[in-house]
């Protein structure tokens, strides 16, 4: 991001009920936003907090009999020890009962009081306590009307703001700053609410049928709407109207980062209430999707709400931190399941990167005397070692990349292709084999490429797993993170003879949920080596089969099956038993590896219709990828490839 500081901040969560997965999600993606900033050694600041005023909080309180600064008083602790569970690092926290917040509040009120910004008049409509937003006959009609039991038919005396005046002036901003609101779909939902008149906003409730909120200074018979209070978090909590320095650095905050259900409060309101200020608009309104649990919506009385305490009890705060940034494409909904985020914790954690991790420093450790080896024998580094680096600087850039486009998904995946890279690397280059040989240059040449490949990706991995990733720097002899990004792109900075030390497993194998997902390849002659499960790892939950070997058809549908045409077929250099297969799948052509060489010519196989397994995850076996798994029938030493009993064109499904 080219600006020369870094203001990021999340909704401030309404404290009537416990954290979950949604609230969980935005905090650490603006956590990891700063991060990186902070890497690249721009000034940030980081806000989040709580909303604690309105009808939402004063209901829950009612419900559990207390006072709602009670109940306040009793919820905010629940944010503030999960973010710190989750090694968030925000630079303040907010609570909108604080004084400092109530003041600014009120004279910013008293002001466009003043100036006639703000006049009284009846309202007479609906009220939706579960947004606290008012809404209008249609949408109450849509929601159920009177039956709804969030509904509230409203007919009193009230104060409003003239937002109706700024209408114009907002669709043309909008317009004009195509980086306003983001993404652009967003941007166009609010372009598309401005096409109907706006009228003027509501902001306040008379005392007498809500009390518990922020007393308008002209009339104090009236609290302040709670929205109105809510959005001046984002400028009371950096010193609006009290400390102007302060204020000046921070402000136009860089992100609000929101979820799609609170887009036309901050897309329509705070910038009109902004605009009628005198105050400039943050320069980025980001709003990401839902997560939704398995397929549906989270919600209470369902009982599938994601608690974030018990996944990060089970699989630990990095692995949680890692699964939410990688697993949402921003701006769409993501669906949230254990089984998903173990298959994709063992997938990308365990077996990708812990793998690496553990092979490199566990050779380095054995063949290299335990510290970093003599950088080459050789002046340049060769063909693969170029190639592995250009990946990891693929990786840079792409994270650089997303930092600014906020599509860190993205950068988390081209991070993991490098480290599948190196892996591959490290296959085709079998420093296991090269210990053996008198001449240790080569061996040294590997080992340092493997282990540069690694400072960079840790580091690049730092924002999203701060405390995993400072366990394997520390290891590698580089616990800081040089924040630089020009130590990044260059090759070397590792020093020869610094100690390497062994940081334990990294990310044990989690046990999968479903049986399907410890399939492994067959064909693998090297064995990969994945760090045991340790009990910690373990999931506590019983596996999701009651009868063991037996599988719900849920699991077997999982299972993607196709036909396949052979194309193509040839031996793999150096390996006995593999043979590299070229198929048709409809008109995708794949490149498998599959073990069956002692039972196949490459001959035998051309144009035969077999049957391929098509959604594994690729794997690279000898150091040529495999994009899927022919299924063949063995027993003893005898194997047959599953074929099809007539004609039928490629790609049909398998079932
Ligand atoms: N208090 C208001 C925000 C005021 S900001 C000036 C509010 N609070 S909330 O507690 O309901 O939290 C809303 C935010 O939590 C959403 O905008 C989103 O950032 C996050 N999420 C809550 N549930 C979510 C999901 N299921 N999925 C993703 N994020 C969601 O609205």
């Amino acid at each position: 991001m080219a600006a020369d500081s870094f203001y990021i901040t999340t909704p401030i969560y309404y404290v009537n009920d416990q954290p979950h997965i949604g609230h969980a999600y935005t905090t650490i993606l603006a956590d990891v936003l700063a991060r990186y900033h902070r890497l690249l050694e721009v000034p940030t600041f980081f806000l989040t907090g709580t909303d604690e005023h309105g009808q939402k909080v004063q209901q829950a309180a009612d419900r559990a009999g207390v006072t709602p600064q009670a109940q306040a008083d009793a919820t905010v602790v629940r944010f503030q020890a999960l973010w710190q569970k989750l090694d968030i690092t925000h630079d303040d926290f907010i609570r909108t009962t604080e004084a400092r917040h109530v003041k600014v509040v009120q004279e910013i009120l008293q002001d466009l009081y003043d100036r006639g910004e703000i006049y009284r008049a009846e309202y007479d409509g609906w009220y939706d306590v579960s947004s606290e937003t008012f809404v209008t006959e249609r949408e109450a009609e849509e929601a159920g009307g009177a039956d709804n039991p969030n509904l509230t038919r409203i007919a009193e005396s009230n104060y409003f703001f003239r937002m109706s005046a700024y209408q114009e002036w907002l669709i043309d901003y909008i317009e004009t700053h195509p980086e306003f609101i983001q993404p652009a779909h967003r941007r166009n939902e609010t372009l598309g609410f401005l096409r109907k008149p706006l009228g003027d906003l509501c902001i306040s409730r008379p005392k007498a049928r809500l009390n518990w909120g922020i007393e308008l200074p002209f009339d104090a018979d009236f609290v302040t709407y709670v929205w109105f209070d809510a959005l001046v978090n984002y400028i009371s909590a950096i010193g609006y109207r009290r400390d102007d320095d302060f204020f000046a650095k921070w402000w136009p905050a860089q992100i609000h980062l929101i979820g799609k259900d609170i887009l036309t409060t901050h897309t329509v309101y705070w910038p009109t209430m902004l605009k009628a200020m005198g105050v400039e608009q943050p320069r980025t309104i980001f709003a990401h999707g839902w997560w939704l649990s398995g397929a549906h919506k989270m919600s209470k009385s369902l009982g599938n709400v994601v608690n974030p305490m018990e996944m990060i009890d089970k699989y630990g705060v990095d692995a949680f931190r890692y699964f939410l940034i990688a697993e949402m494409t921003l701006g769409q909904d993501a669906h949230f399941t254990e089984e998903q985020f173990v298959r994709r914790y063992n997938a990308d954690l365990a077996n990708d990167l812990g793998n690496l991790a553990s092979r490199v420093i566990k050779m380095i450790r054995k063949n290299a005397d335990g510290q970093i080896p003599e950088r080459t024998s050789h002046e340049t580094p060769g063909a693969e070692e170029q190639a592995v680096w250009a990946t990891v600087q693929e990786a840079v850039t792409a994270v650089a990349d997303t930092v600014s486009t906020l599509h860190l998904d993205r950068g988390l995946a081209s991070v993991m292709t490098a480290v599948r890279a190196t892996n591959r690397y490290l296959e085709l280059k079998q420093p296991w084999t090269l210990a053996k040989q008198a001449d240790k240059g080569p061996l040294n040449t590997v080992l340092y490429t493997a282990a540069e490949t690694l400072r960079v990706l840790s580091a690049l991995l730092f924002p999203v797993m701060p405390e995993r990733m400072a366990a394997l720097r520390s290891a590698l002899g580089v616990p800081q993170v040089a924040p630089q990004l020009d130590r990044l792109k260059h090759f070397g900075e590792l020093s020869p003879g610094v100690p390497v030390t062994d940081p334990g497993p990294l990310f044990p194998r989690a046990k999968p949920l479903s049986s399907l997902q410890e399939q492994e390849l067959p064909m693998t002659e090297e064995p990969r080596e994945a760090p045991p499960a340790t009990p910690a790892a373990a999931p506590t939950k019983p596996p999701a089969a009651p009868v063991p070997g037996v599988i719900d058809y849920d699991h077997f549908a999982q299972v993607e099956l196709r036909t396949a045409r052979i194309v193509a077929a040839e031996k793999i250099p150096g390996a006995t038993k593999l043979l590299k297969v070229d198929v048709m799948i409809g008109d995708e052509r794949r490149q498998l590896v599959a073990g069956i060489a002692m039972h196949y010519t490459p001959e035998d196989l051309q144009d035969k219709t077999v049957v391929v397994v098509t959604n594994l995850k690729p794997a690279v076996l000898r150091g040529v990828k495999s994009e899927g798994m022919l299924l063949a029938a063995t027993k003893g030493e005898s194997l047959r490839l599953i074929t099809v009993d007539g004609n039928i064109s490629s790609g049909a499904t398998v079932k």
